[in-house]
């Protein structure tokens, strides 16, 4: 299916599946109605909207303000003080203690749960580590660690204490980690002695030893024993976890943190080679997280909930982690892979625990269909109320796959949008409300003021393409990227006056649904992974064989789209390779090395020059339409060299 096709079935996308009478009637918001009173009550007075969502958590000191919005700058609660592990954990202690908390499955089938007095516990005895190991309140802590109940309890240990968690996917390779801790300046490294995947280990500890060689900022590394496998331990710098808990105390107050306070750094992917550090910050994300959790997944106390995240990803951080915390749900994670040891792992684990909610990426699905209806078929998966979505916009097909083959047909879908930066979910379907279309997102929630603009602030008409921006500030919004205010202004408040734009293409319907059409600028978007183009050609020019390397995406069917790079290596003399197959492997396996493998390229084209406008700017929407193996079509009099692009055609054939 190409980009093309895709947009054309969305459009000629008419089904509607209003929630089900009985999922309705038991929901927190019964009916559209209901959500339209919400909604307007939120726009009418937003800030007094968000003080009501924020009564029901807990709070050491009282704001004094709502929101102090000095564009681009916003500060929300301002004079509040509260502590985030505290409103996860504490909170729920004399309500729930024994419920469980956290269900963990590792890959080779042991487990472990954790109620809410467990994890209180632990998290607590981690914070007195922390703290012992010199960590402090604003000091920055990397985490580097596979799906297990350790990343849980640091990422909730490091804001009991006010430390800065940066939680860096454990896909990632040692030189982007490097990256990531030189950036936030990490003092500790918190990783495992391996993490299972696909039955085989991944040996985060040796990429933290190559990392923090050449990352001066770090003092002590943590390793959580996961594999037993022997590692290197370097003498007073690195310790064991299960070895730095033993005897410590499992009391420990929250710190009272004032509202803004830093909570975490989350690197994402931008249009230029450096990922951006997103800052968020406590009481705005704990409020955002908090509610939208509550209210998209319509939470019960008798809900098991699955997001299939990796806490390394925005999602696994607010919703593996801290909404269903803060809801005091019980959250559901998982090690490994969906087909390991066979293509029916994440059925017989939600057949397994009785799952009830389960949320997981577009990708993912598609995954799923490839493999075949025979493996969910093997298990029973009634336990199943709600489904959700998230990353990349869902193809229609997908959809209809979802709600049928895993739902029963009877499990509504929220297809939620939102960013990194967003913090928490901004567009989607309230399941026992909002009728839903395949492949929209349907409405904002409540207190968000999204719109489809012209690049001048114009409002389009429905039915139109338009860029994806959101009018007001919100309370989980990024307040900054690490170090760099000047690129948080420019990025998100610069490009459509007054809002802040999201980056993303969209269309509105005539009831007002939203239909995300994927990114404007170049960021491409793999396997529900944001990914820049620069990033990757950075990665490629960096290797000493290559001139100069453009990067794009084409649609894919599976990941949503797949990597093609266009390279021209050196010549002359002293040329090191050859274009050719060995070229190609050489470099997908240096890209692997400088980001990681989820960056590899599916596809690499040497050619000897690379289509330029006269001012010297790479012709990427040329180079996309090759790599989608389509016409090149428009107007190309601005072309350098008009042969490049014949050559570069004659390639492809
Ligand atoms: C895309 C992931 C369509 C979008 C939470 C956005 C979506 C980017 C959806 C953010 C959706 C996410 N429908 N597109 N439901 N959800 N996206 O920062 O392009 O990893 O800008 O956050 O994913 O990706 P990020």
């Amino acid at each position: 299916m190409s980009q093309g096709a895709g947009i054309d079935s969305i459009l000629k996308e008419n089904r509607v599946f209003a929630p089900p009478h009985e999922f309705a009637v038991a929901s927190r918001v019964p009916s559209l109605e209901r959500y339209q009173e919400l909604y307007d009550l939120a726009e009418r007075d937003p800030e007094a909207y968000w003080a009501g969502v924020a009564l029901d958590l807990r709070w050491t000191k009282p704001w004094t303000q709502v929101l102090d919005w000095q564009p681009p700058s916003a500060r929300w609660f301002d004079g509040a003080e509260t502590n985030l592990s505290h409103n996860c954990l504490d909170r729920h202690l004399a309500t729930r203690g024994n419920r469980a908390a956290l269900i963990w499955e590792g890959e080779p089938g042991d487990a472990r749960i954790l109620t809410y007095q467990q994890l209180h516990r632990e998290t607590c005895r981690f914070a007195n580590v922390l703290l012992r190991l010199g960590v402090r309140q604003g000091d920055r802590v990397a985490i580097y660690l596979p799906m297990v109940p350790e990343a849980a309890i640091a990422m909730l240990a490091c804001a009991r204490i006010g430390a800065v968690h940066s939680v860096v996917f454990g896909g990632f390779s040692a030189e982007a980690l490097r990256d990531r801790i030189n950036d936030a300046g990490a003092k500790l490294v918190v990783t495992a002695d391996g993490g299972y995947r696909r039955g085989k280990v991944v040996a985060l500890k040796a990429a933290v030893d190559a990392a923090v060689e050449r990352a001066p900022s770090v003092e002590r590394v943590v390793v959580v024993r996961r594999t037993g496998d022997k590692v290197a331990m370097e003498p007073g710098r690195d310790s064991y976890w299960h070895e730095l808990v033993e005897g410590v105390s499992d009391k420990h107050e929250a710190a009272s943190l004032p509202a803004e306070h830093p909570l975490f750094i989350l690197y994402t992917s931008g249009t230029t080679g450096k990922p951006k550090g997103i800052v968020h910050t406590t009481a705005g994300y704990m409020v955002g997280v908090y509610s939208t959790t509550q209210m998209v997944f319509d939470l019960k106390d008798n809900d098991t909930y699955w997001c299939t995240a990796d806490v390394g990803w925005v999602t696994g951080h607010s919703y593996v982690v801290y909404g269903p915390l803060l809801n005091g749900a019980t959250t559901v994670m998982y090690e490994g892979a969906p087909d390991f040891p066979e293509q029916d792992r994440l059925w017989k684990i939600i057949d397994k625990y009785d799952v009830t909610i389960f949320y997981t990426a577009p990708t993912a699905i598609r995954a799923f269909m490839r493999w075949g209806e025979q493996w969910p078929m093997r298990h029973d998966l009634a336990s199943l109320r709600l489904l959700g979505t998230v990353g990349e916009p869902i193809n229609p097909e997908a959809w209809m796959w979802y709600r049928q083959v895993i739902g029963g047909g009877r499990c509504p879908i929220v297809d939620t949008w939102w960013q990194t930066e967003t913090g928490a979910i901004m567009c989607s379907p309230l399941p026992g409300a909002t009728p839903t279309k395949p492949g929209s997102c349907t409405r904002p929630l409540p207190g968000i003021a999204m719109d489809v603009v012209t690049r001048d602030g114009t409002p389009v008409p429905p039915g139109q393409g338009g860029l994806l921006v959101v009018r007001r500030p919100w309370p989980s919004m990024l307040r900054t990227v690490w170090g760099d205010p000047e690129r948080y202004a420019r990025t998100y408040w610069s490009d459509v006056p007054g809002c802040y734009f999201t980056g993303d293409g969209a269309r509105r319907d005539e009831d007002g649904y939203f239909w995300v059409m994927g990114r404007v600028d170049d960021v491409i978007n793999v396997a529900g992974h944001r990914l820049g183009t620069m990033e990757v050609e950075s990665a490629l020019v960096a290797h000493p064989a290559v001139a100069e390397a453009a990067v794009v995406g084409r649609p894919d069917d599976l990941k949503g789209q797949a990597i093609v790079a266009f390279v021209t290596l050196k010549g002359g003399t002293g040329a090191r390779l050859e274009p050719g197959e060995d070229a190609r492997k050489a470099l997908m396996a240096h890209v692997v090395t400088e980001i990681g493998a989820i960056a590899r390229p599916d596809d690499i084209r040497f050619t000897d020059a690379l289509p330029k406008t006269r001012s010297g700017k790479i012709m990427r929407r040329l180079l996309k339409e090759i790599a989608a193996g389509g016409e090149t079509k428009g107007d190309t009099s601005t072309l350098e060299d008009i042969s490049i692009l014949a050559r570069l055609r004659a390639d492809d054939e």
